[in-house]
This record gives structure tokens, C-alpha cells and sequence, in this order.
């Protein structure tokens, strides 16, 4: 049996890494003669966005490397399944496992299907129902055409029957980024928080790591294109946090390149760079973050998987989205997590509230770090 599994941006990283563990566990365990071959798309290829993930994780090289890079979603698209493509023709796998909602898992998805090779996808029906998103478009097309969907909890798997999906495809495992957390959380907890600010710091506020105690700072992630593509929505934010924020608690921004590639242009760049309370950081790595998110008082993001993980760990959380496919998150089903929305009126409001919250975690059913066993077991029984 032959599967090739495919990662290609920062966030498949963190849902490979066990899948590939568990399988090597059941090859150890079982008579089943299994190849395995890791394809890495390219679509991430910083150091800091990449790389580190896999020797922290303790994922295995890649095979094979599409080295797609950055582009327009026509050019991620098609130059994907154009290399992934000859892969497919050469390796004639039996399986492809995809996961995620990134342009390299719709791309390996489409072209797999019209080799008729089967797809298992993790991290299934999840749902924005907002089409204005790139990856709400991945996931439709993506779970329309797997063969087996793995989700992570029990409204994913509704979102799939309501649209058709028979059940025998439908398998609900929990959430294997849980699984990584589970897994990493005590060498986290390990890091001092001043050798993160150290290590990481991109502007020139290295004085504030004296004084800088667990929950005295706030940590912020942006990355959507509808929050950093557009001038009025972001010059907004950075000015809720430059003027609200700060006066509260520190700000930790670990800074994606997206937005900073855009803080540059947008010309908002030195008004961040320099405020006193303000820690620009590099991408982290994935134990820097884990930490930096156990002892944060708040979570400001537009990241999916970090709504996930605040959850679990109990960091209050404000989702700077108007939708979410994580809607398990919430507060209203138990989790950390508020939607707020980008309009900075409803943002500020619901900031001061939170901070006085005393958040407790909460972990929907099966997020108990034993996902990836579970879609093995699903997966070897399916062939
Ligand atoms: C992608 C995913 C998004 C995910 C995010 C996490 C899609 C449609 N989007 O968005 O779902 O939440 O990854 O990061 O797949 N860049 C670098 N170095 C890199 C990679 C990118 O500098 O290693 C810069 C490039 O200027 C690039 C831009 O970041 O144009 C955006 O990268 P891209 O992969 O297109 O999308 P993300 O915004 O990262």
C-alpha cells in the first residue's frame, strides 16, 4: 500500500506531523506493508515558515518538494497540480491524504480525483459560509470530492450530511492539531519567556522583556487578506492597538509576511515599529507560540487553528473575523473564543470586556490528542 500525504503552508504542518507518526506506529505494530512518501507543495518556503516545523516536530524531510513558492491563486493553483500531476503518474499511490483548507489542498485534491485516486482529508466540514474566503472555497471542493473526511468535531460533520455527503465517508476523530499540542505543551511550557522576545524581536523594544510577566501581555496574529489587504479595515486595527491595547497590557505581534510585507506599504509600519509597548516579533516557532499562548491574558487573531488552541489552553480569545469555520470556539458552545468582527467600535468593546474574564479551557469531544491513532485505523480499515 502506498499513501502520499501533502503539506504546503505553515498550518498543515502542525495536522501532518501526527498523522505521519501514527502511521509509522501502526507499520511497527502490523503485518500491513505500507509506503509512505511526504510531499511538500512549497507554497510556504521561509525558513521561519517552514523549515523549523519540521525539525521541532519531528517530521520527516520531504520526499519531494513541488517548490511552487508565491504566486496568484490561478498560478498556486495550477502549478501545483501541473507538478503534482507527474507525481501522481509516477508514484501511483493508493491513498493521497490531504489537510486543511490551503490552496495546496484543493490543488492535490483536483488532480489526484481526476486520476481517480482516492483522497482522505482531515480537518473535514468545516464551514464559514462565507465565499469571499479563498480557503472556504478549498474546503468545499476539497471534502465534495474526498473519499474519506475526518472531522474534528460533531457541527463539521452535520455541515457535511446537510450537504449530502453519505455517511460512510464521514468519520469524526477530533482534532489532530490537538494532538501536536498535546505533545509539545510541557517542552513548551519550558521556553523563558525572554529568551522568546530575544530570539525573535524585530523592533527595538528589548528593554520591556525586564518587566514582562506571564498574562501582563495580549498576543496578536493577523494574516487575512481582509483584514491586511485593506487599508482603512487595517490602519484601524493598528490604531485600536497602538491607542487601546497598549494602555492595557503589552502587545506581542508575531508578524506574518503577509503583514508586514503590507505595514510597509500601507505606510504603517513606524507607528507600530516604535510604540514603547509593542513587541514586534518574527514568525515564532511552533514551541515559542504554544508558549507564548499558555500565559497570554488575550488572544487577538485571524487565524484558525490558534481559536482552536485557546480553547483547549483557556486564553480568552477575540477572532477579528465576522465568520468562522471553528464555530466550536465559541463561547456560546463552551470555548474561548468571541467573533468580533474588523470594525474596531465592536472590537474595543468586547476587548475591555474580556479583559476581565476569567477564562477556564474547554475541550470539545475527542480533542484528547489521540486523532491521528483514530484516522489511521479508519484509513487502514477503508482499503
Ligand atoms: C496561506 C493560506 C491560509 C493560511 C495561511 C497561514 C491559502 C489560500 N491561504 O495564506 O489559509 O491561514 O497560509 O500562513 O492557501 N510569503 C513569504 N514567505 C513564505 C510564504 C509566503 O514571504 O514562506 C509571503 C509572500 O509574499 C506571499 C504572501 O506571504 O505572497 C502570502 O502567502 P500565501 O501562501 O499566498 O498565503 P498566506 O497569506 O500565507
Amino acid at each position: 500500500m502506498k499513501i502520499i500525504s501533502v503539506v504546503g503552508a505553515r498550518p498543515n504542518f502542525m495536522k501532518i506531523a501526527p498523522f505521519i507518526s501514527a502511521l509509522r506506529d501502526y507499520v511497527e505494530n502490523s503485518e500491513v506493508e505500507i509506503q509512505h512518501i511526504l510531499v511538500h507543495t512549497g507554497q510556504h518556503y521561509d525558513v521561519r515558515m517552514s523549515e523549523t516545523f519540521f525539525s521541532d516536530l519531528a517530521i520527516p524531510e520531504p520526499d519531494i518538494n513541488l517548490e511552487i513558492g508565491s504566486g496568484s491563486h490561478g498560478e498556486q493553483l495550477g502549478q501545483t497540480m501541473m507538478a503534482f500531476e507527474k507525481v501522481l503518474l509516477e508514484q501511483k499511490p493508493d491513498w493521497v491524504v490531504v489537510v486543511g483548507d490551503v490552496n495546496a489542498t484543493l490543488a492535490c485534491t483536483v488532480i489526484a480525483k481526476r486520476l481517480q485516486i482516492k483522497v482522505a482529508h482531515i480537518e473535514a466540514g468545516l464551514r464559514s459560509f462565507d465565499m469571499g474566503m479563498p480557503e472556504e472555497i478549498n474546503r468545499l471542493v476539497t471534502d465534495r470530492l474526498s473519499d474519506l473526511l475526518f472531522t474534528p468535531d460533531s457541527i463539521s460533520s452535520e455541515h457535511l450530511r446537510k450537504e449530502g455527503t453519505p455517511e460512510k465517508k464521514i468519520h469524526l476523530v477530533g482534532n489532530i492539531m490537538i494532538d501536536t499540542l498535546e505533545k509539545n505543551k510541557k517542552q513548551a511550557s519550558e521556553i523563558e519567556l525572554d529568551k522568546i522576545i530575544t530570539d525573535n524581536l524585530v523592533n527595538s523594544n528589548l528593554q520591556i522583556k525586564e518587566s514582562l510577566k506571564d498574562f501582563d501581555y495580549a498576543l496578536m496574529t493577523l494574516h487575512r487578506p481582509s483584514n491586511v489587504d485593506n487599508r482603512v479595515i487595517f490602519s484601524d486595527l493598528v490604531d485600536f492597538i497602538t491607542n487601546d491595547v497598549v494602555k492595557s497590557v503589552y502587545l506581542i505581534w508575531p508578524l506574518h509576511p503577509r503583514a508586514k510585507k503590507q505595514l510597509i506599504k500601507m505606510g504603517l509600519w513606524d507607528s507600530v515599529a516604535t510604540n514603547p509597548r509593542l513587541l514586534l516579533l518574527h514568525p515564532l516557532r511552533y514551541h515559542e507560540m504554544l508558549r507564548l499562548n499558555m500565559t497570554a491574558k488575550m488572544m487577538l487573531t485571524d487565524s484558525g487553528g490558534l481559536q482552536e488552541e485557546c480553547c483547549v489552553l483557556g486564553t480568552p480569545c477575540l477572532t477579528i473575523r465576522s465568520t468562522t469555520e471553528r464555530p466550536i470556539t465559541l463561547r456560546e458552545h463552551s470555548g474561548a473564543a468571541v467573533l468580533v468582527g474588523n470594525q474596531v467600535e465592536t472590537i474595543r468593546k468586547e476587548f475591555y470586556q474580556t479583559l476581565s474574564l476569567d477564562q477556564r479551557p474547554s475541550r470539545p469531544p475527542l480533542w484528547d490528542g489521540h486523532t491521528a491513532e483514530r484516522i489511521v485505523e479508519v484509513l487502514m480499515k477503508s482499503t
